[in-house]
């Protein structure tokens, strides 16, 4: 099998701090969503994986992995010049996936089910499409899964009356019967080829199409507020907590579990965490911070006030007069 990992969407949501990186590069607990991505596809042993992505996206992500050496994977850059939907992004990379059935991730989902189930459905023959799918508050915001005798015989994107509050999750597994169906499909209201319209395409041509249902919590990673409870999640998750790398320096902190800080970080009478990760090359001095995220070369002095549940942009320089000697409690 094959994977394929979507990043071509400009993350409008999130700028300012998307306006000049791609999305998928933004960090969660230090670690790019992107690799997150990559590391999930490695997990079921897929090493060939293609990356759709925006042609101004390229400098920026091929610096940081390549072509996924560094990783242990063989990544294929696929280009979709225009933002016209995730069943268009699909289209773009038929050449590469080919004849082979393939893993498709959102790169802006942060999922935290294993992927074992939709992988295992398509290899085991005669089903076209495995989804994951889990029950969501705001179900007008997904692809919404109607479901009757435990058969999916229904999909509709961001339903103005949702006929269930089963939203289908940014993971998907395909046979590649899909590509007839996003070849044949028209564009949506909002003017995208829709990836559930292509999947509704292959059940009315008769297709299986399976579902697995997760209770896990699985992340979209399109707003500030869920970034940083994607931020929280990882770091709380036992490996990826107190990465603190060995270059840091701490005089005078305290530090409380968990958090993540970067290489080359300098941080002096501090209080951190918990839930709080920041970048590499950071100066802090007199600050608290708590649930929080400090991208990479921030400077922080003299902070009359705690921070908490903020997200501080790269290179910032945030400095307060320091008069108390000691900086309050969070
Ligand atoms: C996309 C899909 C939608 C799916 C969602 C998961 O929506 O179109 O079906 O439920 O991802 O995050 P969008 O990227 O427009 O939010």
């Amino acid at each position: 099998m094959k994977g394929l990992i979507l990043c071509a969407g400009k993350g409008s949501r999130l700028y300012p701090f998307t306006r000049n990186r791609p999305k998928t590069l933004i960090p969660v607990a230090n670690t790019p969503l992107l690799q997150l991505s990559i590391v999930k596809l490695l997990e079921q042993g897929i090493r060939e994986v293609g990356i759709v992505i925006h042609p101004s996206q390229e400098s920026d992500i091929r610096s940081h992995f390549g072509e996924g050496e560094a990783l242990g994977v063989a990544i294929t850059y696929i280009y979709q010049h225009e933002p016209k939907g995730i069943a268009d992004a699909v289209k773009q990379a038929q050449a590469f996936i080919a004849e082979e059935a393939f893993l498709l991730l959102l790169g802006d989902n942060l999922i935290s089910a294993p992927l074992t189930a939709l992988k295992r459905d398509i290899e085991l023959g005669g089903v076209q499409a495995s989804l994951l799918l889990a029950e969501v508050a705001a179900p007008k915001d997904y692809g919404i899964a109607e479901i009757r005798e435990s058969r999916i015989v229904g999909l509709e994107e961001k339903p103005a009356i949702p006929k269930s509050k089963l939203a289908v999750l940014g993971a998907y597994a395909f046979t590649p019967e899909i590509f007839h169906a996003v070849h044949r499909i028209r564009p949506s209201k909002r003017g995208e080829y829709e990836i559930t319209d292509a999947i509704q395409c292959l059940i009315d041509h008769g297709h299986v199409v399976t579902y697995h249902v997760t209770d896990q919590l699985n992340l979209d990673v399109g707003t500030m507020d869920r970034w940083l409870q994607a931020n929280e999640r990882l770091l709380g998750e036992e490996a990826q907590g107190n990465r603190i790398h060995e270059s840091v320096v701490l005089e005078n902190c305290t530090i409380t579990q968990p958090v993540a800080i970067d290489k080359n970080s300098v941080l002096k009478n501090c209080h951190i965490g918990p839930y709080v990760s920041i970048g590499a090359e950071a100066k802090l001095m007199n600050c608290r911070i708590a649930d929080s995220i400090v991208l990479n070369g921030v400077h922080l002095e003299n902070l009359p006030s705690p921070l908490r549940n903020v997200i501080i942009g790269s290179h910032s320089i945030i400095a307060g007069v320091f008069t108390h000697g000691e900086v309050k409690d969070v």
